[in-house]
């Protein structure tokens, strides 16, 4: 049986990738990265968990980048420049409820709309981030 369909093409050249490059590599996590933060500035229902972010955003965009580069399965640029990819102790600072938990989601979905990712791929990312935000959660 042959695989000359473009469909058939498509689903053989997703086996051997990451999710890292499905989303299409580092400019496509940049901009994903970017909007989130950009949607966590502007969107009033969001400032509660924006006002826990230092005021410059910028290093957060970086770092944020930078862990999903790795955990998404492309570079893991994150560990080599922290050493560990454990982001609970980062967060213990922050009184992170389920309200705080949502508004991230809330966020990082309305971000991936916005980026024109892939409904299928939001469908496999939304639960694996809502099992991240809830290891976040730290608070009732
Ligand atoms: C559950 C809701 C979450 C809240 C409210 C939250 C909030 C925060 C805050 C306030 C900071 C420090 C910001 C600053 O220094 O300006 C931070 C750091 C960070 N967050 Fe979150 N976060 C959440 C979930 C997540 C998730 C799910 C991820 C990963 C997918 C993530 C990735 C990071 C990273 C990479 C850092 C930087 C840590 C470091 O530099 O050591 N956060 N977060």
């Amino acid at each position: 049986m042959t695989t000359d369909t473009v469909e058939e093409q498509k689903t053989e050249a997703l086996t051997g990738d990451s999710m890292y490059e499905w989303l299409g590599g580092e400019k496509a996590i940049k901009d994903l990265v970017n909007r989130f933060y950009d949607i966590m500035e502007s969107d009033e229902s969001l400032k509660s968990i924006r006002d826990m972010h230092k005021e410059d955003l910028s290093p957060m965009r970086l770092s944020l980048f930078e862990f999903l580069s790795g955990w998404l399965g492309g570079p893991p640029l994150f560990i080599e420049r922290n050493g560990s990819p454990c982001l609970t102790s980062a967060h213990e600072p922050f009184k992170i409820n389920p309200e705080a938990r949502d508004m991230w989601m809330k966020c990082i979905n309305q971000a991936m709309v916005d980026v024109d990712i892939d409904e299928k791929f939001r469908d496999m990312l939304t639960p694996a981030f809502e099992r991240m935000t809830e290891m976040m959660r730290n608070s009732s």
